[in-house]
């Protein structure tokens, strides 16, 4: 019993934390890098998808609160996250945060589960980014064929010379006049992840600047979406304040159907869009100054990002009555309202490119956490090779991307985005609790970061993502149990017996 309980001391991290050589990560990422690292994983498919259909279904222009109460559980969550981060600056975030206050057995339970956040993550995006690239191909006249272009068993229609999933097509269409084929395998899915991993798999600093070039497109997209709504909002203030009005729809008669107890769901729907900022964590040994920057990469993504989600839910349900914003691309449906016809493809380019950064740095972060996991013997050896030339965790990053891929061809893209909210909110909680637990045990340490107000901040960061979680459907609280039950197996089958730690304390 006491071996699973077994904590990893602070001194062998801080001493692994130290490491330089071949044989280690190597340290290029400045502050600016890690910033743009967290706002590549962010924005994506939740400002860029969920926003319209959130506002639509369950909040009205009240989303504004909805954002307000998922960036606050973040808030939270992220100064936790800063304090651990530039304390134990090692590659496996979360992970090496539980083995470090809660023991083995909690390690192991928040690694298994950050393969949802982190692998099913970029799976999901990966689904979304597909849909709009087909949706870019066909308008740009190069035809897909639809068998190859979304998960088995997708029912896909021609509508207007454009092939998409019939779930897409508005209600008022007769879908069975319409041709339908039914899809086999999601290829640009398959391929989008393989392109991916490739970039990941040549360099930390190659796909840091990648990513970098690419925040800079997708952040352009909004802030130019953000300018002409305003520009369009002040120059129809009627038309705006009809949209607002009310700005929190009376509830439809059911729990989370507008009113406050939509702005609870809605909250737990969005929280998507702000799923990432952790990420930055798990680059804390590619970092040239962890302690300082890390919590800088952190924070500072995670403000940038707050402040742009607010303004654009804002402005868009005051460009686009929400009822018409339960669509597949609603920025797009806002630019185009405001009569800006080439605004729709950017934001079409700009969401694309958006989403691939996603992908980018959830792999990246998934294989850190692998290497990291390797490294304490948990996971087989192998996952912690990092490439002589490369100096990248290789076999780790080829073997979850092959997974991930086949994930993203094959497993809806709904089923696949809830769990990877729980999966990010349990992590949340642990890294709170894990925070509060260490300030007990070892409150001398020397905190280049300190999270304020502990425990009050702590405390507030568990509430609210338990409370975020609670708003989960069943099935969704199920699928999370069967995942640790598998993770349990695999632990008392593998990692226990060949764990490092448990091994140097019995001396062998
Ligand atoms: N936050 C990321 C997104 O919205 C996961 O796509």
């Amino acid at each position: 019993m006491a071996s699973i309980l077994i904590r990893k001391p602070l001194s062998t991290l801080l001493a692994e934390a130290g490491q330089t050589g071949e044989h280690s990560l190597k340290r290029v990422l400045g502050p600016v890098n890690l910033i743009t690292l967290g706002i590549g994983a962010i924005i994506g498919a939740g400002i860029f998808v969920l926003t319209g259909t959130t506002a639509a279904q369950f909040t009205g222009p009240a989303i504004v609160y909805s954002f307000i109460l998922a960036g606050l559980g973040c808030a939270f969550a992220g100064l936790c996250y800063a304090e651990f981060a530039s304390l134990i600056p090692i590659a496996g975030s979360a992970y090496t945060y539980g083995y470090a206050t809660l023991g083995e057995l909690f390690a192991w339970i928040i690694g298994w589960d950050l393969i949802l956040e982190y692998a099913f993550g970029a799976a999901t995006v990966a689904s979304g980014w597909s849909a709009n690239v087909i949706l870019l191909l066909q308008h740009l006249g190069i035809p897909v064929p639809p068998q190859l272009a979304a998960t088995p068993g997708t029912d896909m229609v021609q509508y207007e010379g454009i092939w998409r999933a019939a779930s897409t097509i508005p209600d008022t269409v007769n879908l069975a006049a319409l041709p339908h084929v039914t899809a086999a395998f999601n290829l640009v899915a398959f391929v989008a992840i393989c392109l991916v991993t490739t970039i990941l798999v040549i360099g930390i600093q190659e796909s840091a600047n990648l990513n970098t070039v690419i925040v800079f497109v997708k952040v352009g997209t909004v802030l130019v979406f953000i300018a002409v709504a305003a520009m369009y909002v002040l120059s129809h203030p009627q038309q705006a304040s009809a949209n607002w009005h009310p700005f929190i729809p009376p509830n439809a008669g059911e729990f989370g159907k507008y009113g406050w107890s939509g702005i609870v769901r809605g909250a737990g729907v969005i929280f998507f869009a702000y799923i990432g900022f952790d990420a930055v964590s798990t680059a804390a040994q590619e970092a040239k100054n962890p302690k300082r920057d890390m919590p800088i990469g952190i924070l500072g993504s995670l403000a940038i990002c707050t402040v742009l989600y607010l303004a654009t839910s804002f402005l868009l349900t005051g460009v686009v009555n929400y009822t018409k914003l339960n669509v597949a691309a609603p920025v797009a449906v806002g630019m185009e309202a405001t009569g800006l016809a080439w605004g729709t493809y950017l934001v079409l380019v700009g969401s694309i490119m958006g989403l691939s950064t996603v992908m980018l740095v959830m792999l990246l972060g998934q294989s850190r956490v692998f290497y990291s996991m390797s490294r304490d013997g948990l996971l087989p050896e192998w996952a912690g090779k990092i490439h002589p030339k490369f100096r990248t965790p290789y076999i780790s990053s080829i073997t979850v991307g092959i997974f991930v891929a086949v994930f993203a061809a094959v497993i809806p893209i709904g089923i696949l985005g809830e769990l990877v909210s729980i999966g990010t909110l349990l992590a949340f909680v642990i890294v709170c609790a894990g925070v509060w637990v260490l300030r007990r045990k070892q409150p001398d340490l020397p905190r280049p970061f300190k999270t304020p107000m502990v425990p009050l901040v702590p405390i507030l960061g568990i509430l609210i993502s338990l409370g975020l979680m609670a708003g989960l459907p069943i099935q969704t609280w199920l699928r999370l149990f069967v995942w640790l039950v598998i993770g349990m197996a695999i632990y008392f089958g593998y990692g226990r017996k060949h764990s490092k730690v448990a091994l140097a304390a019995k001396g062998k």
